[in-house]
């Protein structure tokens, strides 16, 4: 389909050649076979694979609940068609459209995007899988009760999630919910993801899991689930108590219910041991040969290829400080370097005591999944990322 253009258009064709991609239909890849796993552990709730990537800013903000100042809507943080349309920055834009067709558990997986900084765990493209489940208001605490009855696992409890959250006026139950029947839905949603990711890394040793509150304009209470690994905490859920709006709006007024947010690559990284974000994208047979249906393998990776730095540094002209953003900057890194891109850092950022004139100093640091560059290749490659630089920032190159 043709859209028209705007001033908000940003979106790139590198960007655009992404979302013919569908890696999560993908046979053998590992955002795949977690995809299936997780369908398989929610049994009975129905599955929506095949929602378009382009879709209005009212169904991926208005809807929702975004205010109009939120950042989320920025052309910095986002992918404009033009100022209606967009490409969605996450699965949560289809929850009314779900909720429509009457479902009252469903996932939703699809590929996200986002415009972001460069480095081995932030791609412009990720996945993510929605999920949520409503219970009539009248029924919900036999109905939650039956439930959790139901499925109650013993073989994991090596694993410890750590819940310190309480409710608070910062992050309350909703006045429209009688409150025994919102902390039934709590404890539903608690223990499905608890039992969910107890599932997932069954085979992880000592793995730590906490709830930390958040904020989500379409949700309240609201959480997020981190995962402690390799030192560091990984958000790999955000979820909540839908707002009572949007299923109002929906067309289900008596219901109340749960909604999550998963990021697939996050935790198919720690369950398949893949060191970069990249390799998720990889044509190389010797990245998707090493998978087979339905089983969580680690991967051994190929081999590490030689990186090739370089700093790229400039004066910004006066006038237009106030408007660059890294992520203008890393976009036309992506655009011209596509993936051979590792990270991009900002080293150095100073102002000249006497021009007052800003200058950047960014590092590029190229590194090939599959191949050695030379240093031929990435010198055209530097070179070419300059004059786009200068040309669309307009900065003068030092
Ligand atoms: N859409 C949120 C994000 O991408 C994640 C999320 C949070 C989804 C809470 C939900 C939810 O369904 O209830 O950051």
């Amino acid at each position: 389909r043709a859209y028209p253009r705007d001033n908000l258009t940003n979106v790139t064709p590198s960007i655009l050649s992404k979302t013919t991609r569908q890696l999560y239909l993908q046979q053998y890849h590992p955002i795949l076979i977690l995809r299936n796993c997780i369908e398989s552990y929610f049994d009975k709730f129905h599955h929506f694979n095949s929602f378009s990537p382009i879709v209005t800013t009212v169904q991926n903000f208005d809807e929702l609940g975004f205010p109009a100042n939120h950042p989320g809507r920025s052309t910095t943080d986002s992918y404009y068609i033009n100022n209606s349309i967009m490409l969605r920055t996450h699965t949560s834009a289809h929850q009314r459209q779900a909720f429509q067709t009457g479902a009252e558990k469903f996932l939703i997986s699809a590929d996200v995007y986002r415009r972001d900084e460069i480095d081995t765990c932030h791609y412009p493209v990720f996945h993510q899988m929605e999920g949520a489940q409503i219970f009539s208001i009248n029924k919900a605490i036999e109905e939650i009760a039956c439930d959790m009855q139901i499925s109650t696992s013993q073989q994991y409890r090596h694993i410890n999630t750590d819940d310190n959250t309480v409710i608070s006026t910062t992050n309350p139950i909703q006045p429209c919910h009688p409150i025994e029947v919102a902390n039934a839905t709590i404890s539903h949603l608690k223990y499905s993801l608890n039992e969910l990711v107890k599932m997932l890394f069954i085979d992880e040793k000592n793995l730590q899991v906490r709830w930390v509150d958040a904020y989500f304009p379409f949700t309240s209470p609201s959480w997020e689930m981190e995962i402690f690994y390799q030192g560091k905490w990984l958000e790999v859920c955000g979820c909540g108590v839908i707002k009572q709006d949007i299923l109002n709006n929906a067309g289900q007024p008596d219901k109340i219910g749960w909604a999550f947010g998963l990021g697939l690559e996050r935790i198919a990284m720690v369950l398949f041991n893949i060191p970069d974000i990249r390799l998720f994208w990889s044509k190389d047979p010797r990245f998707i040969n090493q998978f087979t249906s339905n089983e969580i393998i680690k991967f051994k990776p190929f081999s590490k290829y030689p990186s090739c730095i370089k700093d790229l540094s400039f004066w910004m002209n006066n006038d237009k400080e106030h408007e660059f953003h890294i992520t203008n900057f890393c976009e036309i890194v992506r655009d011209i370097a596509e993936d051979l891109v590792e990270d991009v850092k900002l080293i150095d950022d100073f102002m000249h005591p006497k021009t007052k004139k800003r200058s950047l100093c960014f590092r590029i640091n190229y590194r090939s999944m599959d191949r050695t560059c030379t240093n031929e290749e990435i010198n055209g490659i530097q070179d070419k990322i300059r004059e786009s630089v200068a040309e669309k920032l307009d900065v003068t190159l030092r």
